[in-house]
């Protein structure tokens, strides 16, 4: 009886033991393949009570067998006790960076290169966007996630398994398909959702605590803690891209790749795009520079990868970054640097602008050098200090500038600015002008103000005198050969060739085309004297309706107001600047040297190749600022409009020009070059 009741419960035990033992395997099988559908296709199944349910009763029959619970698991994410450092592992095959391409025609000589070297016509490749975290390896050995680790150096990562592990869309076991492979090393990318980010940083407000930087560091130092636990309560997701070492089976391409590891149970980003030429390549960088707002995710840019893995080994690689793809960066709009220091330079009116140094830096694709501080007033109002670190901007126009200084990033080095009380050129004492932000050096003499008025004088919208650049002119001043604008016109060859730079040949050359510049339009002249107020569009009105330049400099100032768009400001100007002596000299003594003044085109803008037209800017031009362009062109007739239509005449593009000139291409309309633009506009400018 004992006995029998002895065996009974025995086989009472073995067959709950078995049931157990079988319901905890489908159990996991059942999780491990949600996990998939929620975490890795975003197709959930069942609802998230159900999972749980599921996951409690997984919880409690392993609580029962303890000796059953194995790594892999969906209750062991959070298996591991905190570390104390991160052993290190080496990669198989290194985990290589990229190189950068930072506009549309530098991707488009990524393909020429890649042509030229593969000896190919056209090249397959695929492209993805370049997500905003941090890469990592995973290492899985049939079927089963044995490492993780961070990239590090390329050749050696930080073991970050046990976090890893608590990331619920990395399996801990692949599939079925998956488990065949006997090694397979995956690639990609560690990172947080946008909204998420914005989650984890409200409850850290509502705690009090400070907020993380942006989705990347807290994806960063999400990954490296030291105790898993705090891992597994941030939101991270991973999506693979690439893989190192793979046993058991051949992937061919990028595209057989991001097919097959969801195959397996891995996740990848499911936007991406096949590109056959360069156009497609521009288009996806275009596409996504536009959707990047709306994408759930933070990218600075896009990856072109070589589609075929052979043509990939035959690209090779250099120093760390494949030959065989490039990460198109996106412009950035701002940027932080540090203020190295803030110089004065006089301009050809006097005024003295604070000039701000800076750490160089990249905005939009530009290296970002110094910015103008404009005054004092802009100084103190930003609380700029010597050595902060600042916020530089290049919103859409050209001209760097500094939004605002981090003074939660000061370490006491820095140092206030104040105005200097006398000129840095000539040591003349600066007066601040009563209603005026600026100061100003008074001394005509100045060499910094004569540097300047050269140089304006010279530039390409006034004289053009192609070959008189700031080191010329500072020598030209410095050395006393150059005291007023006429004397440009008394240099010879002999002299010029004996400058530091020059040879016999480029003086030669600048002596012609000095020669040339001796006759030129009023308007270009007005606009070269560099009178203040005068930009080249008033320049180009007055020109108009004085005619001549006497008749100019004696029309009283009640009458330049009637121009249109001609304020009092102005027309006190030219009449101050007409009365001063040391610009009569100026003009006489040009008027000496044989300056040749033609007289404007006769009659108002009643035709001309501007009248009556719709016009769109894009792009930066590089001769005067797209506004200057705009008013130009409406004294002509124009009328300037923001975006591109069938209405729209011309779309003028100038360097970088973004979709309005596509858009003007899908149109048909006239697309016309900054040059193209300058001829219809000034038609005489070379003549
Ligand atoms: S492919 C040879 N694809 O960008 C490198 N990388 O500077 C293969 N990244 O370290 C990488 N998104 O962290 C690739 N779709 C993507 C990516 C991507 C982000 C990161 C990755 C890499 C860095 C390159």
């Amino acid at each position: 009886m004992t006995g029998y009741n002895r065996g009974a419960t025995l086989s009472y035990w073995v067959t709950v033991v078995s049931d157990d033992r079988l319901e905890i395997e489908k159990l996991r099988r059942e999780i491990g393949r949600h996990n998939v559908s929620y975490h890795v296709l975003d197709r959930p199944e069942i609802a998230d009570a159900e999972y749980d349910s599921l996951f409690s009763r997984l919880i409690e029959l392993e609580r029962l067998h303890p000796e059953w619970v194995t790594p892999d698991s969906p209750t062991q994410r959070v298996g591991a006790a905190p570390a104390k450092e991160f052993a290190q592992v080496a990669h198989r095959v290194p985990m290589l960076s990229l190189a950068n391409a930072y506009s549309e025609g530098e991707l488009r000589e990524f393909d020429e290169r890649m042509r030229g070297l593969l000896g190919e016509d056209a090249i397959v490749y695929v492209a993805e966007p370049k997500l905003d975290g941090l890469s990592v390896e995973l290492v899985y050995e049939r079927g089963v996630l044995i490492s993780g680790s961070t990239r590090g150096d390329g050749a050696t990562g930080e073991d970050v398994t046990a976090n890893l592990r608590t990331i619920r869309s990395i399996p801990l076991r692949l599939n079925e398909d998956g488990a065949k492979l006997a090694l397979l090393e995956v690639r990609g990318e560690v990172y947080i959702e946008k909204d998420a980010f914005r989650a984890v940083n409200d409850r850290r407000a509502a705690e009090g605590q400070p907020p993380f930087a942006n989705p990347r560091n807290l994806a960063a130092g999400s990954l490296r803690q030291l105790d898993p636990r705090v891992t597994a309560g941030r939101p991270l997701r991973m999506a693979c891209y690439d893989v190192g070492t793979v046993v058991g089976r051949t992937i061919s391409t990028q595209q057989e790749l991001l097919t097959t590891l969801p195959q397996f149970g891995l996740p990848v980003n499911p936007l991406f795009a096949v590109c056959t030429t360069s156009d497609d390549v521009v288009a996806f960088y275009r596409r996504m520079q536009e959707e990047r707002e709306g994408l759930p995710y933070e990218t600075d840019g896009v990856v072109i990868k070589i589609d075929r893995l052979d043509l990939r080994r035959a690209a090779g690689t250099v120093s760390r970054s494949p030959r065989w793809a490039v990460a198109g960066k996106f412009p950035a709009e701002r940027a932080v640097t540090r203020l190295l220091d803030i110089v004065i330079s006089v301009g050809r009116t006097g005024v003295l602008t604070p000039v701000a140094s800076l750490e160089p830096v990249r905005v939009r694709g530009v290296e970002i050098s110094s910015a103008t501080l404009h005054n004092e007033d802009d100084i103190r109002a930003k609380d700029l200090r010597v050595g902060d670190r600042v916020v530089v901007q290049r919103a859409g126009d050209v001209i760097p500038q500094i939004t605002a200084s981090l003074p939660e990033l000061r370490d006491g080095n820095e140092r206030l600015f104040s105005m200097p009380s006398t000129c840095p050129s000539c040591g003349s004492p600066v007066v601040r002008l009563e209603d005026e932000a600026a100061w100003r050096c008074l001394n005509t003499t100045c060499p910094a103000r004569i540097k300047q008025s050269i140089w304006h004088f010279a530039s390409k919208g006034a004289l053009d005198v192609d070959g008189l650049g700031g080191k010329l002119i500072d020598q030209l001043v410095d050395r006393g050969l150059v005291v007023r604008l006429g004397d440009l016109f008394r240099l010879d060859r002999g002299t010029l060739a004996a400058l530091d730079r020059m040879g016999p040949k480029s003086a030669d050359n600048l002596v012609q085309v000095l020669d040339r510049a001796r006759s030129v339009s009023l308007a270009r002249l007005l606009y070269g004297l560099g009178i203040p107020e005068v930009g080249a569009a008033t320049a180009e009105l007055l020109a108009r309706r004085a005619g001549f330049l006497d008749r100019l400099s004696e029309t009283p100032r009640e009458e330049l107001e009637t121009i249109p768009s001609i304020g009092p400001r102005t027309a006190e100007a030219v009449v101050d600047y007409f009365a001063n002596k040391e610009n009569q000299k100026t003009l006489a003594d040009l008027l000496a040297v044989g300056l040749h003044i033609t007289p404007p085109a006769a009659g108002p803008a009643a035709e001309g190749p501007f009248v009556g037209k719709r016009l769109v800017f894009t792009g930066t031009l590089s001769v005067m600022t797209r506004d200057e362009a705009a008013r130009r062109v409406q004294e002509l007739g124009a009328t300037v409009v923001g975006s591109v239509s069938r209405r729209t005449d011309y779309v003028v593009a100038g360097a970088e020009p973004g979709a309005k000139a596509d858009a003007a291409r899908d149109l048909g309309i006239p697309l016309l070059s900054e040059a193209e633009f300058f001829d219809l506009l000034d038609p005489h400018a070379h003549d």
